[in-house]
């Protein structure tokens, strides 16, 4: 039994100065056949969504899946600016095709990632798990403009926040208590987190260094890729490894693989159903995701994975699958 998912992600592939994991998540979601990859929704993040669009094009292309839609989202945040750190990103090389052909696409025949989310929930009702690794913009207007998808979602599992628990990564990444993928949209995330849409957390307390969720550089370099898909997925680990985003460890943290193995197994780690808010008014705390005391829990949070073992699996999987 397969679980049907749609990737909602911000990929930025071959292109300097953003994260390998988003490409390498959807490459994840492709090899395990625990998954059924219906469809990919592109958000702002590591790159515009436009061109996140092209680089799932271009991950779709090398494993033989050209098939599977890609809907194109917002450029910005529901209720907010583009943050400046990212408007000034993507004047420069965040905003180009970097080391890796992309192919073009016609984004304009394509239906957007609002659309295609509607439809494909509506489609299998559910049945759907939309495993989201990049601000949560697509998916609030989503269930803002059809409210009937929140009971016919199976589940969300995101990437995102950070809760504190692990005291040097789980804190915040973006800024000292927040986590990027919420602080880019805190208010496309209150929404979500208040949507009733059964949820799993996947925050940067368990996707870090200190839970061994690390691809090793010495790992990547040791690769002989046996098909276009690895040999794409040794090209964006090397893009990186040139060009980190973060200094946090010798390889590529596996911040967004994880919340795809999550989904496809939900006993993957121990998990514990929190209530947790997102801060979207704080001079200095915006974006932060709270554990709070009082109240019924709204999701349920991955707090302790055994990350070697998670990675070789996933490698495994890559590598078997692609
Ligand atoms: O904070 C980690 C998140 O932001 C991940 O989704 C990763 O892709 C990064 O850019
Ligand atoms: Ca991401």
């Amino acid at each position: 039994m397969t679980r049907k998912i749609i990737l909602d992600t911000d990929p930025g592939v071959g292109i300097p100065g953003t994260d390998a994991d988003d490409p390498i998540a959807l490459l994840l979601a492709l090899a395990d056949p625990r998954l059924d990859l219906l469809a990919v929704t592109t958000t702002f993040g590591n790159c515009p969504p436009e061109l996140g669009a092209r680089g799932a094009a271009a991950v779709l292309a090398a494993a033989g899946r050209p098939d599977i839609p890609v809907g194109v989202g917002r450029g910005t945040p529901i209720a907010r600016d583009l943050p400046g750190v990212l408007r000034d990103a993507y004047d420069g090389e965040r905003g180009r095709e970097g080391a890796i052909a992309l192919p073009q696409i016609d984004a304009g025949a394509a239906p957007t990632a609002v659309e295609l989310i509607i439809e494909t929930v509506r489609r299998h009702p559910g049945e759907v798990t939309i495993v989201a690794v990049g601000p949560q913009t697509n998916l609030a207007e989503a269930l803002a403009q059809a409210p009937d998808i929140a009971d016919a979602i199976e589940s969300i599992v995101f990437m995102g926040g950070a809760l504190g628990r692990e005291p040097v990564y789980g804190r915040g990444n973006i800024t000292p208590v927040a986590e990027c993928n919420i602080w880019f949209d805190p208010e496309a995330a209150d929404q979500v987190f208040r949507a009733g849409v059964p949820l799993t957390m996947v925050s940067l307390d368990v996707t870090s260094p200190a839970s061994g969720v690390v691809l090793a550089a010495d790992t990547i370099r040791s690769w002989e890729p046996t098909s276009t898909a690895t040999r794409l997925l040794a090209e964006i680990c090397s893009t990186y490894l040139d060009r980190p985003m973060f200094e946090w460890a010798d390889g590529c943290v596996l911040y967004d693989p994880l919340a795809v193995a999550v989904a496809a197994d939900g006993a993957l780690g121990r998990f514990e159903d929190l209530l947790v808010g997102v801060e979207t008014n704080g001079d200095l705390t915006t974006g932060q995701t709270v554990e709070l005391r009082d109240g019924d829990p709204n999701l349920r949070a991955l707090v302790e994975v055994d990350g070697p073992r998670v990675v070789d699996h996933m490698v495994d999987t890559l590598f078997t699958h692609l």
